[in-house]
């Protein structure tokens, strides 16, 4: 039988090297590029007929990268593949699950909408669930997440000496209790109000009990880093060190890598998102995944 393939969408190399070894995918060739206009070219260099395709690609930056992956799984299909799965480390617009104002649009919902028609199934790392409870609210394939809490645990536990675990918001109490029980440290959450994207305002709780603790914040995705710079600084002003700052997903807009690094927060993220920062590897947690899923991908 052949065996399945695994292809990458650019700038997901290194991840699907590590997966197709891990899993035994055959790691396809994919050719890709931008006509003059803007308009993209994709070919299959290795032919996914009559196979399970899985094709991996990072969300960050969501819409010059949704339409490209939408032809591929599209062509994989023509081309006669049998089964065409996602592997999307870190899936977008799950932040916008709810019409706030009269008139938005839920992209949430959309995105989950035109990805369950273009595949089979889907893995991801850690999705934003915030007002959903799962992602089989919003995606009709089968979905697997994958959880980095372990593998920020393990990472705090090997590089962090007495270590007091921080969430910058309520929201992010699901990820911090979780590591801190699995660091075997203790945690707080502090509250958050946001006004706007680039307007946030978080106030401290009493951490005098901590005092001494080296202090972590932990988060799912650090995107204008507003979130995190405000922790930073009111952590710094109330005479703590500078901070650990761990996110599952990197994605840095606004240069916020930069200005946490200026503050002097040692900034750490999961390669779910490829950068500089990337320190936990979730490479093994998806190849897991994947093997699990060898059933439905075949
Ligand atoms: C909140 O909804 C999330 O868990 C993060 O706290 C948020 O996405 C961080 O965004 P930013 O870096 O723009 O403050």
């Amino acid at each position: 039988m052949t065996s399945p393939l695994l292809v990458a969408m650019p700038g997901n190399e290194r991840l699907a090297m590590e997966l197709a070894e891990a899993v035994g995918f055959e790691l396809g060739g994919l050719e890709t590029r931008q006509f003059p206009d803007g308009e993209t070219y994709l070919r299959f260099v290795t032919t996914p007929k009559g196979r399970s395709v899985a094709i991996i690609c990072t969300l960050a930056h969501p819409n010059e990268k949704i339409l490209p992956l939408i032809f591929s799984a599209a062509t994989a299909r023509e081309l006669g593949a049998s089964k065409v799965g996602l592997i999307s480390p870190y899936l977008a617009y799950m932040r916008q699950d709810r019409r706030f104002k009269p008139g938005e649009a839920v992209t949430s919902r959309q995105v989950a909408h035109l990805l369950s028609d273009a595949f089979d199934w889907l893995i991801t790392v850690d999705p934003h669930l915030h007002r959903y409870g799962s992602l089989s609210e919003i995606y009709r394939i089968p979905t697997r997440v994958v959880h980095a809490a372990p593998l920020i645990s393990q990472w705090v536990k090997s590089k962090v000496t007495n270590p007091l675990i921080i969430g910058p918001d309520s929201e992010s109490e699901q990820w911090v209790a979780a590591v801190a029980k699995d660091a075997g440290a203790p945690f707080s959450v502090l509250e958050k109000v946001r006004r706007g994207d680039r307007d946030v305002e978080i106030k401290l709780k009493n951490l005098d009990a901590w005092t001494g603790r080296t202090p972590v914040l932990v988060d799912d995705i650090i995107s204008t880093g507003r979130t995190m710079i405000e922790a930073v600084r009111l952590l710094k002003s109330h005479g703590w060190a500078p901070p650990v700052c761990i996110a599952v997903h990197g994605l840095f807009a606004d240069n916020s890598d930069v200005f946490l690094a200026q503050l002097g927060a040692q900034v750490v993220t999961s390669n779910s998102v490829p950068h500089g920062t990337n320190d936990i590897g979730v490479g093994k947690m998806l190849a897991g995944a994947l093997s699990e899923f060898s059933t439905i991908s075949s």
